[in-house]
């Protein structure tokens, strides 16, 4: 017997397959971690065929005995995986026939392996997309809990990366908690996308059996069926939309990372990391690097570029099921794990880091941060059109730049030579840092009471998301 004629597809094949066929053809190297979705839906299979009597309960005991053998195997890692055997399907199925001869060789009755990795890569994504989902939720907290405890801070924010208005810190964090609502929500749109029964389509035409597709979608714990069976193994839609929720948390994950950087610098430091999320040079003693922070922002181009990879993979396609399609595990495996462990680190950080008040303070003052709110002041109290106000408060900056000065700290004769309107108690509360926070109070604002109204709001964004079930 040739080597091909041992395959399980190789009755029609009188040579031996190549050696280049075996290396590029096989996928088992990544697609092994699928192991526990192909055995779920293989369980699944067997019920379903004996419920409309191809199988016998007997046999169907026994396909199921020995798929939770295989499971056990696969888990303690006694299962040899050969490239020979091509997948994880294969290697299931072949063991299975190792195992129980004959009745193992009925499983593939009104399957395809089109049907079948489809509805594999489906499950997977449910399966692990509910935990990062979970991790999101959590990370979501862990703003939640900082932003709580740091209403009190007033740190610089920056547009142009140059010191803008003072803010509360806790609106800083919140910022990005409501960007992660969002991630949320994707993830949660993704999953939707992926409870769908794919199996019964076959190979692509559907099946020449009376297979009950609610029984497989029940015993999956699927919410839909797919309508079309050229559809349903043509789609990589769920693996696009998990790599859009995806992509959308690394540039979230990215940026919050850049500020990070940014912030613990020697130049910003206003925040500082804690020892063990840091590291050192090899040769300069003195330093303390962000490497969680940069890993997380350099693993974002990974991400993005496997969306870019599925999307350029697919975009040619004819219908329905080709060998390239292989290739998409490549990207949504690496995608998960990436995103995992980027959940995790910001998470570490964000629980770690503490707050550095003292050089906020400086920057806000050598930025002239409250420099808007002495134009408010003008426009509001003085009644000066909002254009000369604006004018006015510039030359006085400009005479602090040249004199190296803060508001603070120029004299009230160097002040009033530029507005009679710069003296006393009203220019001092005019410049406070600590009340111009308080004057943001439109909804949504740095003000103290926005921020304890945001703070309520998230609250309850939070619960819900935390006491959904999917
Ligand atoms: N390993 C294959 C994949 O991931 C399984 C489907 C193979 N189908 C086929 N017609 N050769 O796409």
């Amino acid at each position: 017997m040739t080597q091909n004629k041992k395959k399980l597809w190789g009755g029609r094949f009188q040579e031996k397959a190549s050696s280049v066929l075996e290396k590029i053809g096989e996928s088992i190297s990544f697609d092994h971690k699928l192991y526990k979705e192909d055995i779920q839906g293989s369980i699944a299979h067997a019920r379903m065929l004996t419920a409309i009597g191809i199988l016998s309960g007997e046999e169907c005991a026994r396909l199921e005995k020995a798929l939770a053998q295989i499971l056990g195997e696969i888990e303690e890692g006694k299962l040899e995986f050969k490239p020979e055997l091509e997948d994880i399907h294969m290697h299931i199925e072949s063991r299975l026939t190792e195992l129980i001869g004959e009745t193992g060789k009925k499983l593939h009755t009104a399957r395809s392996r089109n049907d079948q990795v489809t509805q594999d890569v489906r499950l997977f994504i449910l399966n692990q997309g509910k935990e990062i989902l979970e991790s999101v939720v959590s990370l979501r907290r862990a703003f939640y809990e900082k932003a709580k405890r740091s209403v009190d801070v007033i740190l610089p924010g920056y547009t142009h990366l140059q010191v803008a208005q003072p803010i509360r810190a806790s609106q800083y964090l919140l910022s990005w908690f409501w960007a992660l609502e969002r991630d949320q929500e994707l993830f949660r749109f993704a999953l939707g996308a992926s409870a769908e029964l794919a199996l019964g389509a076959g190979a692509m035409a559907g099946v020449n059996y009376p297979t009950d597709r609610e029984i497989l979608r029940k015993e999956l714990g699927l919410s839909k069926i797919s309508h079309n069976s050229m559809d349903a193994v043509s789609s990589r839609d769920h693996i696009l939309q998990f790599l859009f929720a995806g992509v959308q948390f690394m540039i979230h994950a990215s940026r919050i990372c850049e500020d990070i950087i940014l912030y613990s610098s020697q130049e910003f430091g206003i925040l500082r990391l804690p020892d063990s999320l840091t590291t050192g040079s090899s040769i300069m003693p003195q330093k303390k690097n962000p490497d969680i922070a940069e890993l997380i922002r350099g693993k974002a181009g990974r991400v993005i570029g496997n969306l870019n990879h599925v999307l350029v993979m697919l975009k040619g396609l004819p219908s329905t099921y080709n060998r390239d399609l292989q290739e998409d595990k490549l990207a949504l495996f690496d995608s998960i794990e990436t995103i995992r462990i980027s959940l995790e680190g910001i998470r570490a950080m964000v629980e770690g880091w503490v707050w550095v008040p003292e050089r906020a303070e400086s920057s806000l003052k050598n930025g002239f941060a409250t420099a808007t709110d002495l134009a408010d002041f003008l426009v509001g109290v003085k009644n000066v059109p909002f254009r000369t106000a604006h004018e006015l408060v510039g030359t006085l900056v400009g005479v602090c730049v040249e004199q190296k000065k803060t508001l603070f700290d120029l004299s009230e004769t160097e002040r009033k030579k530029i507005s009679e309107f710069f003296v006393g108690q009203e220019y001092e509360d005019a410049v406070s840092l600590s009340l111009s926070a308080d004057k943001k109070i439109s909804y949504g604002g740095t003000s103290r009471k926005r921020q304890e109204e945001q703070l309520k709001i998230a609250l309850e964004s939070l619960e819900e998301a935390e006491n959904l079930r999917l």
